[in-house]
């Protein structure tokens, strides 16, 4: 497929996906408004409709609570729409800071829109529009920083911690099996509850496990018994972690609301105090010199957890590390854990392939998330790895144009079965295509 065509198939799933008020990650299988979702759509839009990108973020906003935590999930009034857990488990409302007239879920994803909105700005064909906008969600984004930074941040390490894997976008990582595994859940003192999940047999062998949905569902009644009080849920959840993703991707989003201040003229006091204490944190307490990665923290057990997944890379998005530390992560990423140099692999995949429990095609356990590619792409750039950073790119274009805009994929190229997996016409596959599109190597 040449380029052209592939574009056009990439606008086809954004434009099949949007419900005239936000894009749908998927069809069927996310039939709401996610996140992280919305940041990476916004990012494609912005070449295709700029428009429905700004919307696509008015939409996410507009749902942003008033301690200022931006939601995970806000729900669509789809009667259609399957998927577990809806509003009704939830029950945001016991909170009283959560936003009136629209349902969203009560925790918070990797914070994405910083980023975004510069990418916007530097992707939009009328500047004066884009910087209007700017303008508008400055504040906004800069109330969701200080949230992470007021309440989930208690030592004031400038290290932010996620309280439910939901919250860190991947799922069932293997960063969570320790913290999980140490949660005893009875299921039978469970609120009842029936997965929406499972219904497209193909997808369901690649999602997390029963075992994960216990623990998931343990933790998201925890909060609804706390009426989603963050220090009280700070003081009993079990599940407390740092982790070098979602830290990584505010490092950048932080560098970005000082871009974005500076060109609207806004005080730019706090993103830079933020983003200094972030970098230096990140290098002092997660950095692991000898692995060549970026570890988690986990802060209920006090323990470091050492990452062998490639959210430990993600740091050079946000420019945590030096150049010599860079260089030390592009060994990693060459070295038979992600198989950089490995012509049968095609990059990145999320777990170290050396690892016992890797799964090729199970959710956040091993395949390539075209995502995770794009905030590697960028970060490898950013320290002049153009070499590598090229392949990633046309790794993630291989993988698209030959098997489809899938939600993950097979990182083998020898792989028998699907490569493409979980869902097809995946918004954000088809929206970081159309960046990828854009081919420039600059940050
Ligand atoms: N990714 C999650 C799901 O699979 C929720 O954020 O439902």
């Amino acid at each position: 497929m040449n380029n052209e065509k592939l574009q056009r198939a990439a606008q086809a799933v954004l434009d099949q996906n949007w419900n005239g008020k936000f894009t749908k990650p998927a069809p069927s299988l996310y039939p709401h408004q996610w996140n992280w979702d919305a940041g990476f759509i916004a990012i494609g839009n912005a070449y295709h409709n700029f428009d429905r990108a700004m919307a696509e973020m008015r939409h996410l906003f507009r749902a942003q609570w008033n301690t200022g935590m931006v939601p995970q999930i806000v729900f669509g009034d789809d009667p259609q729409a399957r998927y577990f857990p809806g509003p009704d488990f939830w029950q945001g409302s016991r909170s009283a800071h959560a936003p009136q007239g629209v349902e969203t879920s009560g925790i918070t994803m990797p914070p994405v829109h910083g980023f975004v909105l510069w990418r916007m700005y530097e992707a939009a064909a009328d500047k004066a529009v884009a910087k209007a906008f700017l303008k508008e969600m400055y504040p906004k984004v800069l109330a969701l920083h200080r949230y992470l930074y007021d309440y989930r941040d208690p030592e004031e390490e400038g290290l932010v911690y996620i309280r439910h894997p939901w919250e860190g976008g991947t799922d069932n990582s293997p960063i969570w099996d320790r913290a999980l595994s140490r949660i005893v859940v009875d299921p039978s003192q469970l609120p009842p509850y029936e997965r929406k999940d499972l219904q497209n047999p193909k997808a369901a062998e690649h999602r997390p496990t029963q075992e994960d949905y216990d623990r998931y569902v343990y933790l998201v009644d925890l909060f609804r018994q706390h009426d989603y009080d963050d220090q009280k849920i700070y003081k009993d959840c079990p599940f407390l972690i740092q982790d070098p993703l979602f830290n990584g991707v505010l490092a950048w989003s932080n560098e970005a609301l000082i871009q974005i201040g500076s060109l609207i003229g806004a005080d730019i006091a706090e993103p830079m105090q933020w983003h200094e204490l972030t970098v230096w944190s990140m290098n002092e307490k997660l950095w692991d010199e000898e692995r060549g990665i970026y570890n988690a923290y986990d802060l209920s057990a006090g323990e470091v957890i050492p990452v062998h997944t490639s959210s430990g890379l993600i740091p050079l998005c946000g420019e945590v590390p030096t150049q010599e530390q860079a260089e030390v992560m592009l060994r990693t990423l060459e070295s038979d854990d992600f198989g950089g140099k490995d012509p049968n692999i095609l990059l990145c995949p999320t777990y170290s392939l050396q690892a016992k429990d890797l799964n090729y095609k199970k959710y956040w356990r091993g395949p390539v998330w075209i995502n995770l590619n794009w905030l590697l792409y960028h970060g490898l750039v950013r320290y002049d790895m153009t070499q590598m950073a090229d392949k990633i790119r046309q790794h993630s274009l291989e993988l698209i144009t030959t098997h489809g805009f899938y939600e993950y994929f097979d990182p083998r190229r020898s792989a028998s079965g699907e490569i493409g997996c979980g869902t097809d016409q995946f918004s954000w596959s088809a929206a970081l295509c159309l960046d990828f599109l854009q081919g420039e190597t600059s940050g």
